[in-house]
């Protein structure tokens, strides 16, 4: 329990704070790569170099520290990070580290005004929102080894490569000595973590499985990215240099964006690549569900578009399903008016793309009536960004 004279503190200064939060985590993470190089080996440094880790990470902690009294009112926020570091492998030994850098960047950034009042009740409160992110996943830790799987990062083999489009190639991952690999829900990611040729440190990024289940292995489904995009690096080197018979790096699965179970109606509506989840989504359902089914899928054109086959078989196996396909360079766009159509009454709607689609399809389920308890959606990227 923090004394109530540092809860004072922490809420007259997160105004301060949060007006030079950018400036903070940006003076952090500069002298924490300078004292820990190490941990370049983890972060993401396109993120980094966009700002945009600062940003999720900045929000994230003044939310916290909004609700130091009720720290219950974040958990679902720390469950969504707390699965992203379980897969990146974060562990207690880092958080001392991020807590000293944090505080010692709120000195320098606010310089006199950081009196020792306020920098020993931020370290209180840093201290009792750590220990909560510690106890979160150190849950999840454990739940992957009781799953069949494994703490960290597990060497896997890369056992098939498949071109899925112009710009979609798969890869399937299996346990060296074939044994089967722990199952996962459909809509989950793994982290992988490569060396790619001319990079200093590691390079960690998440996928998400692009198939129903674990039988044929994990199957991810990356798209070629132009190199300045967080993902351009690594994607680039899986379509480039990763052969069948490599070994990579892999977590177990991860990750919130999972279909729920229900007899309700369900509409998935993807853009581009955000098409990985909602088809290992669409894949787990039972050939004889019941449930209306609609699946819209947005993407430029024919040659660059996933899984349109795979998709279409699907919903042609359903009894009670309907798949539309809109190419923008044919300026076929998804529109309130079909949105309409596809979306039954009590439809659970499962939305994933990139940044601008998500909020502009977001708008419109809400203006048709959609209650956001039945929008369920996951972006590429930091997750606080959005809710900013
Ligand atoms: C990702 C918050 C501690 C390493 C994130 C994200 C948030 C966040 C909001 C973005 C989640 C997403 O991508 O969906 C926090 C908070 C912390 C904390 C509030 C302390 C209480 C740590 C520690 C480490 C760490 C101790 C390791 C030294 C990372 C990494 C990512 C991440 C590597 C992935 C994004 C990237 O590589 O740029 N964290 N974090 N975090 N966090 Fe933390």
């Amino acid at each position: 329990m923090l004394k109530q004279e540092t809860v004072q503190i922490i809420k007259a200064t997160v105004p301060v704070l949060e007006v030079h939060g950018v400036a903070i985590t940006k003076t952090f993470y500069k002298n924490m790569f300078q004292k820990h190089p190490e941990l370049l080996n983890i972060f993401n440094h396109t993120n980094q170099e966009k700002g945009r880790q600062q940003t999720a990470l900045a929000n994230t902690v003044y939310a916290a520290a909004v609700h130091i009294e009720n720290l219950g009112a974040i958990l679902p926020a720390v469950r969504l990070i707390a699965h992203k570091h379980r897969s990146l492998g974060i562990l207690p030994e880092h958080y001392p580290i991020v807590g000293e850098n944090l505080l010692q960047a709120i000195k320098e950034v606010l310089g006199d005004a950081a009196t020792d009042d306020i920098i020993n009740a931020w370290a209180e409160a840093y201290g009792v929102i750590a220990d909560i992110f510690i106890q979160v996943e150190e849950d999840l830790y454990q739940k992957s080894e009781e799953n069949g799987g494994w703490r960290l990062f597990k060497p896997l083999k890369v056992v098939k490569k498949e071109v899925e489009s112009e710009l979609v190639t798969s890869i399937y991952f299996e346990n060296e000595d074939g044994s089967p690999l722990p199952t996962y829900q459909p809509g989950q990611y793994i982290s992988i973590r490569v060396k790619v040729p001319n990079e200093e440190y590691l390079m960690t990024r998440q996928y998400t499985l692009s198939y129903a289940n674990a039988e044929e292995g994990y199957r991810i489904s990356v798209k070629r990215e132009d190199e300045q995009t967080p993902n351009g690096k690594v994607s680039n080197f899986i379509h480039d240099t990763l052969q069948v018979g490599d070994i990579v790096d892999v977590s177990v699965p991860a990750g919130l964006f999972v279909l729920e179970e229900t007899s309700a109606p369900i509409t998935f509506i993807s853009g581009g690549i955000g098409v990985t989840p909602l088809n290992s989504m669409l894949q787990s359902l039972a050939d004889d569900a019941t449930n209306e089914v609609n699946f819209i899928q947005c993407a430029r054109n024919e040659k660059v578009v996933a899984f349109s086959d795979e998709i279409q078989e699907k919903i042609n196996a359903l009894p009670n399903a309907s798949y539309t396909a809109l190419y923008s360079d044919e300026d076929k766009l998804i529109t309130k008016e079909l949105l309409a159509e596809k979306v039954a009454d009590n439809a659970d709607v499962y939305v994933c793309g990139p940044v601008g689609f998500m909020e502009a399809v977001i708008k419109n389920l809400h203006e048709i009536g959609v209650a956001d308890e039945k929008i369920h959606y996951e972006f590429f990227g930091p997750a606080m960004q959005l809710a900013k």
